[in-house]
């Protein structure tokens, strides 16, 4: 570790990225390089390049990224996918330009086919049909993976992508239409106990599985591989094109729980009394996304945050920035 390296963050407002940029300084890195969304529009070619050529980083975090649950990705499918083929196309390409050294491409669980076998191995991308409630989302995030794959083929890059698993965490968004399931139960329940209402409607029928990490065990992650000597980040990023792998690695807790199970784990960390009920005409999602993490466990990283801990400090972030706000 080189407390010199410069080290872009892209996305460093956003959940990842926010948990990425507090390990780093939490290491000790004191050269980080960061821009707001409104200082520099990913999407935006020549502002990228002119970023990259006057900044030059060592590494590059690739956090930033049009983000959304169920509702999001149906009504915007078209920003899901353009944006992030152009956010991505931009960072990955001017960064090779730039000859950064190391780049970490952040995509998501739903890159894996729908009826995926469990846990789901890395092999396991581009073996099935994806879930359709967010194909354009999961398409560009794929298209980032060959990306890097391609450029470490024919430029001999080190960019590898990192595929966590749900997360939640300080700084996550709260938004009821544009947030995650556990950030929307937060408020939900939290809402629901300051009116005194009686009960809660969720989405769905409660009974698919999902994998929840913290933040800040996905950034423990992410710095950890990024600080790999040579020849171990040269066995993740896989340059040998004879090598059928894609510079890949799953994050994740290792193991799941039904929707159900997590609205009563919130449901008690927020203190609401009320009943839960189920709104089966709105859509599940996949039934299932646990990830075999044993990859990442090979390096000698494994979490630490324990969801009922993770929970209740995700409410008392979610009281000192939201609280107020929400009830609005
Ligand atoms: N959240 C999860 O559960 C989860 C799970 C697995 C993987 N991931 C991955 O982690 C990455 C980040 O997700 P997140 O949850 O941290 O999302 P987030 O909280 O919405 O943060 C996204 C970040 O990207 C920035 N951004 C968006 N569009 C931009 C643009 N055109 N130019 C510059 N900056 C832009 C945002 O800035 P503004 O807010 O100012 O627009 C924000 O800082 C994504 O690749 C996602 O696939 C997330």
């Amino acid at each position: 570790m080189n407390p010199d390296t410069r080290i872009y963050v892209a996305g460093h407002s956003g959940l990842a990225g926010s948990a990425i940029t507090r390990a780093l300084t939490a290491r000790g890195y004191k050269k980080l390089v960061l821009r707001t969304h409104k200082e520099l529009d990913l999407t935006d070619r020549a502002g990228v390049r002119a970023f990259f050529e006057k900044e030059r980083p060592d590494h590059v975090y690739l956090a930033a990224a049009k983000v959304g649950g169920i509702m999001a990705n149906f009504e915007l499918p078209a920003d899901f996918v353009y944006l992030n083929l152009a956010i991505q196309n931009n960072v990955i390409e001017e960064s090779r330009r730039a000859e950064v050294q190391r780049l970490l491409f952040l995509g998501s669980v739903c890159i894996y086919p729908r009826e995926c076998p469990q846990p789901i191995k890395e092999e396991y991308l581009l073996t099935g049909p994806l879930e359709f409630t967010n194909r354009p989302y999961a398409i560009a995030k794929i298209a980032g993976i060959e990306m890097c794959w391609a450029y470490n083929r024919q430029y001999g890059t080190r960019y590898l992508a990192a595929m966590p698993n749900n997360l939640y965490g300080p700084g996550d968004n709260y938004d009821l239409e544009h947030s995650h399931v556990l950030p929307a139960f937060i408020r939900k329940f939290h809402e629901a106990k300051a009116s005194g209402a009686k009960s809660v409607t969720l989405w769905g029928t409660g009974k698919p599985r999902r994998e929840m990490l913290h933040s800040d065990d996905m950034a423990d992650a992410c710095v950890a591989m990024m600080e790999l000597p040579d020849a171990d980040f040269d066995k993740l990023v896989a340059n040998d094109a004879k090598l059928p792998q894609p510079p890949l690695i799953n994050i994740g807790w290792g193991q799941d729980y039904t929707i159900k199970e997590l609205a009563d784990r919130v449901r008690e960390v927020v203190g609401f009394r009320g009943d839960i009920k189920w709104d089966s005409s709105k859509p599940d999602g996949t039934p299932r996304k646990l990830l075999d993490i044993s990859r990442m466990k090979a390096l000698g990283w494994s979490p630490r945050i324990s969801l009922d801990n993770g929970l209740r400090g995700a409410y008392q972030d979610f009281l000192a920035r939201f609280a107020t706000r929400a009830k609005e």
